[in-house]
């Protein structure tokens, strides 16, 4: 497949300008607020100890300049008495002796707080995961923004030294600025002069790299996706049979050696001009020192001021680029920031406005009413104009080919999607009338793309009600009645024994075996409405004959759907529905289809024929 990939021109079309990476400094203080609410006395400790340090080195030059002329006094005056000279000495051990100290502190608090923050903003992720809409997480532009909130935890965690350290920084400046002003106002200019041009390249190319790596999202993730299939467990068997191996690693490499170009020519740039910025500081440097030994030698300051001046303007030279420096890191951090910040605020589905309380008990039932339904993004109706009841007590059952939209009427009735026209109600309320979470509480539905999640089995049941994970009594009698003890039985640890590959001691399931322990959840929870989209296809025909006579056993007299394609668990159902291609084709009871004589009469001798 020929893949377009953006080139290095592109991404300069779409890359943020100054404009983009000034306004991303406007977050700061909500990054700063959220860090503060991670850990106020770290915070504190941390700023405190910065806010000392940050004077540490003009104190230093300044007591070295005291020094060195306190040496000069007494060798040209022969004077004997030493005191001061051995204070200023000891005053100086002290200060660096404490410098030091304090360094580790902040050190330390850095690396506390980003620890911290990063668990934080994890959870933010997960939760507000939690708020977004199915549609939404379906969503390419959305996922994207979603993988990048989620990857760049470390960025947002060296964001966040980098500005305290900028802060330090900014105050160590100010206080060699004085000092040089004091005694030399024209180095300033010097320095500024010389120190800019680099600033504005530094920020030129920052902002060039972010853009190259974001329109590169969607790359990565496919980078990422074939990582996955080239070296995994799950994957290895069709990867082997198949031998795609090296259709893998040549669709990887030609995707990463286009990235790794664009990426080296911008670094080859920036170094190349960064190093030649650099010599313009270098010589002013050098201008810098030759103006103040000209004034030591005539007679304008004293030997002492020349160390503590070119000792200062050194300092402050470097001080600036480092500012500078990590004023464009934060800058291409920022932007990332702005990322995560987009996702948090992501609109989700307003809350519903006074809904309305489920009725309880259902006492008629649901109500499809000519429902109208296509994927967001895409103009294919799914569902054409499909009317249907599910009375309340009644066991549903749907049968249809695949893609016919079984699994979508669920999610429609689940409210995980909103039909385009027509609508679902709840004894006669249309169900957007009630608060949504509440709403999904009403059902236990397990899906045909159930998760097996890499826990215990005990964990891995409990899912269905996690708040009853300690209720060991209420697991084993789920269990029993999906049958899944029957895998119980068989594993050393029962069920505590950690299921899938992933961690040690984990032990993985046949299809059949996580079927079981999916539909153990079902039962975990007392829901008024049960739902299995087609959770048994791994099972046999026997066993699954048998979870279903339980399953219609056990929910007598409770609303339940049904989906599967065997029809000896079909015909147990109280009414079924045929659909094709989104649109209800039969409706009645077993009995009644077959007497129908069209697809469902046609597909149950087929299949019956077929165990013969
Ligand atoms: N998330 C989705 N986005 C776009 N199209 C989808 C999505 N899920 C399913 N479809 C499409 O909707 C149709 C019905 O799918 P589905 O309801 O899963 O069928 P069934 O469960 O009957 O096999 C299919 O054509 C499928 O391609
Ligand atoms: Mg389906």
């Amino acid at each position: 497949m020929a893949r377009r990939l953006p080139s290095i021109k592109e991404t300069k079309k779409e890359r943020p300008g100054f404009k983009d990476s000034f306004a991303a400094f406007r977050l700061i203080p909500r990054f700063a607020r959220e860090i503060w609410k991670t850990s106020s006395s770290l915070f504190l400790i941390n700023m405190i100890t910065r806010l000392i340090n940050a004077f540490s080195p003009v104190v230093v030059l300044w007591i070295g300049k005291l020094i060195i002329d306190e040496i000069i006094g007494i060798v040209n005056s022969g004077s004997e008495d030493y005191t001061i000279l051995w204070n200023y000495v000891l005053l100086e051990f002290l200060i660096v002796l404490l410098t030091d100290v304090l360094g580790r502190v902040i050190t330390l608090t850095d690396g506390l707080l980003g620890d911290l923050y990063a668990n934080s903003s994890s959870v933010a992720i997960i939760q507000k995961t939690k708020e977004i809409g199915i549609s939404q997480l379906e969503d390419a532009v959305f996922y994207d923004k979603l993988e990048r909130a989620r990857t760049q935890t470390t960025g947002r965690v060296n964001l966040m030294s980098n500005i305290l350290n900028q802060f330090q920084s900014l105050i160590s400046i100010g206080s060699l600025i004085a000092g040089l002003i004091f005694f030399e106002p024209v180095l300033i200019v010097i320095l500024v002069l010389s120190v800019i041009p680099s600033f504005i390249n530094e920020i030129r190319f920052s902002s060039a790299s972010y853009s190259l790596a974001r329109s590169w999202t969607a790359e990565r993730r496919e980078l990422d996706y074939l990582r996955y299939i080239g070296a995994n467990d799950k994957t290895a068997k069709e990867v082997k049979l198949f031998g795609l191996t090296d259709f893998l690693s040549d669709r990887f490499s030609r995707l990463s050696d286009e990235y790794y170009r664009l990426n080296k020519k911008l670094a080859v740039q920036r170094t190349a001009w960064g190093g030649f910025f650099n010599m313009l500081g270098v010589l002013s440097y050098y201008g810098a020192y030759i103006l103040i030994i000209y004034r030591v030698l005539t007679g304008m300051i004293t030997i002492g001021e020349l160390t503590f001046l070119s000792g200062s303007f050194n300092r402050l030279r470097n001080a600036l680029q480092g500012f500078f420096g990590r004023f464009t890191r934060i800058t291409e951090s920022a932007l990332y920031l702005k990322d995560y910040f987009d996702f948090i605020d992501m609109e989700t589905p307003p809350p519903v406005k006074d809904p309305l309380p489920i009725p309880d008990p259902i006492k008629e039932g649901f109500e499809f009413r000519n429902v109208w339904f296509s994927y967001p993004g895409s103009s294919h109706h799914v569902l054409k104009n499909v009317s249907f009841r599910i009375k309340a007590g009644e066991k549903m059952a749907f049968v249809g080919e695949n893609g016919a939209g079984k699994t979508t009427l669920i999610k429609l009735l689940l409210r995980f999607y909103e039909p385009q026209q027509g609508e679902i109600c709840l004894d006669g309320i249309n169900i957007n009338r009630f608060e949504r979470e509440t709403y999904q509480q009403v059902f236990g539905v397990i899906f045909q793309d159930f998760l097996r999640y890499e826990f215990t089995l005990r964990e891995n049941i409990a899912v269905g009600r996690i708040e009853d994970l300690p209720d060991l009594e209420r697991i084993k009698r789920a269990a029993e009645l999906s049958l899944a003890d029957d895998v119980v039985r068989e594993l050393e640890e029962g069920y505590e024994q950690q299921l899938g590959r992933r961690f040690k001691k984990g032990k993985d399931l046949s299809g059949g075996q996580w079927q079981k322990i999916a539909l153990a959840r079902a039962y975990m929870k007392d829901a008024r409405v049960l739902v299995l989209d087609e959770p048994t296809a791994a099972l046999d025909a026997k066993a699954e004959f048998e979870v279903f006579e339980r399953f219609i056993g056990l929910t007598r007299g409770k609303t339940s759907v049904i989906i599967s394609h065997r029809f000896s668990t079909v015909r147990m159902a109280d009414r079924i529905i045929v659909l094709k291609n989104g649109e209800i084709l039969e409706e009645g009871t077993h009995e009644e289809l077959m007497e129908n004589d069209q697809l469902y009469a046609e597909l149950f001798s087929l299949q019956a024929s077929g165990y013969q």
